[in-house]
């Protein structure tokens, strides 16, 4: 059996195991299987040592262990960009970063294109971190808009972007072509809330992107289709994530249609979180 899984703590409510379970199952990779467990923090790596002595073929990493696992494997110039490891190949033992191409991707496939476009990311966690990378190799100009306003400045030092931090009122007042909530604001349960704040316009003709992906539509999406912006929601991004991840571990073109779908299963059907 190929063995392949996620781990983080907790991780009861992952949509991954579903995602790519069917994937396996419509390719009838029936010698592969793809499991969660919960990992504290404190046993990452011996945790680690158990996974790979036990023939795991690699695993996906979600919150709180992204950092945490970066000391035992060797990472990739996109882990290291970003500073967190969300996906493990232990044949190789590199720690790669799928967040980025899985946001990119997910930008092509609703054909927005962001090469020499103004993109303003609200947010400096992980996911800002990963879109601010992604963007600035495909050759946008990225605007970094963080309630922290050190840790934009910082994130842009980090991933070498040329892009700037400014305030949302800075950036407000300028022209731009697309806008991205990778703020974990407008989540569920505190969906009535917005990181764009109601009495500040949308640029016209923008797209917004919204990583938040519970609920399927935020506050932000309603408003800005509201007022004719294109938006998008996060399970793509969710999805593709887990697509170059199943690539990398499987050298298969997963069915992205029906990891698609199993996510939004999952999504119907309880209250979870990313991995
Ligand atoms: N669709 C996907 O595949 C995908 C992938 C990854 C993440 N996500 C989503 O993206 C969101 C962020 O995730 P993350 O891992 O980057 O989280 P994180 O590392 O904890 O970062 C959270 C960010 O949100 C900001 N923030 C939190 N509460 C705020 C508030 N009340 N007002 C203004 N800013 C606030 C934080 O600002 P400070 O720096 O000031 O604290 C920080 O920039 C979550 O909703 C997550 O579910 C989606």
């Amino acid at each position: 059996m190929n063995k392949v899984g996620v781990i983080g703590w907790p991780i009861e409510h992952s949509l991954s195991p579903a995602m790519h379970n069917a994937a396996f199952a419509a390719l009838g990779m029936t010698d592969w299987q793809y499991d969660k467990m919960a990992i504290p923090p404190d046993i990452v790596r011996q945790s680690l040592k158990e996974f790979r002595d036990h023939n795991f073929i690699g695993l996906n990493v979600t919150v709180p262990l992204k950092q945490a696992v970066m000391p035992f494997v060797k990472s990739d110039a996109v882990a290291k960009a970003i500073g967190a490891v969300n996906t493990i190949d232990f044949r190789k033992n590199v720690g790669t970063n799928t967040d980025a191409s899985g946001f990119m991707d997910d930008l092509a496939a609703h054909g927005v294109d962001v090469a020499g476009k103004r993109v303003v990311v609200l947010g400096a966690g992980g996911a800002a971190r990963a879109a601010v990378y992604g963007l600035s190799q495909a050759g946008a100009e990225v605007i970094v808009v963080n309630r922290t306003p050190e840790r934009a400045e910082r994130l842009l030092q980090d991933v070498q972007s040329s892009g700037r931090a400014l305030s949302l009122e800075e950036a407000s007042g300028l022209s731009f072509d697309v806008l991205v909530n990778a703020t974990s604001v407008g989540m569920s349960p505190k969906a009535d809330e917005s990181p764009w704040p109601d009495e500040l316009p949308f640029p016209q003709g923008i797209a917004v992107y919204d990583m938040v992906y519970r609920p399927a539509k935020t506050r932000l999406m309603m408003r800005a289709d509201g007022v004719g912006c294109r938006v998008i929601g996060g399970v793509g991004m969710l999805v593709r994530q887990g697509a170059a991840a199943f690539r990398l571990w499987t050298g298969v073109e997963p069915p992205i249609d029906v990891m698609m779908k199993a996510v939004l299963d999952g999504l119907s059907g309880q209250t979870g979180t990313k991995g």
